[in-house]
């Protein structure tokens, strides 16, 4: 009796332990990788490259600690990746998606951050475990700009 007690606490436990960690798993919308890219807009709409230049300009999404690009206005820029100059000329949006949302799928010894993902990561700051870096509509704004980048 005591131990049937005992293992019900312990379910009950792990279904308490466990639910936060399912609801946040769901901040992540499904996407397809289809080929080397994902085809479809996380969100369902296209992104705003007004905004998705300000959030790579902005130093919290860090693109710019590593790569340079068009940005005349901005005087710190990063040598640690290619230009973002002309990056919709050789990636097409699908290709660009999947390598904002986990670029190590493309290279798997990247520095590049995963910034739509939340599981397998390792040394994760503690703000932002469970938490991807980048909302999807982050990624389809940022995805919009490196589009028009074709120069
Ligand atoms: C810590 C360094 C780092 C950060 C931060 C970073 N990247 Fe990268 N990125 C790289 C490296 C290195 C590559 C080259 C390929 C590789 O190693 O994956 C790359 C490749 C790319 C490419 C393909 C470039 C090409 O034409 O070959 C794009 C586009 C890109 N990054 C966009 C971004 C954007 C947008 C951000 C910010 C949201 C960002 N990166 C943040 C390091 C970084």
């Amino acid at each position: 009796m005591a131990s049937s007690i005992a293992h019900m606490i312990r379910v009950l436990l792990a279904i308490a332990v466990a639910l936060p960690v399912a609801s946040r798993a769901g901040e992540l919308q499904d996407y397809a990788v289809i080929g080397d890219g994902i085809p479809a807009s996380l969100t369902g709409s296209p992104g705003d490259a007004t905004r998705g230049r300000a959030l790579v300009l902005d130093r919290a999404s860090t693109c710019i600690l590593c790569h340079n690009g068009p940005f005349p206005e901005t005087r710190f820029q990063g040598d640690l990746a290619p230009s973002l100059t002309g990056a919709g000329s050789r990636w097409t949006a699908s290709q660009l998606r999947l390598r904002l949302v986990d670029a190590s799928r493309f290279n798997p010894e990247t520095i590049m951050p995963s910034y739509y993902r939340i599981d397998g990561l390792q040394r994760v700051a503690k703000n932002w475990q469970g938490k991807p870096i980048l909302s999807a509509e982050q990624i389809e704004d940022i995805v919009a700009y490196l589009v028009s980048l074709r120069d």
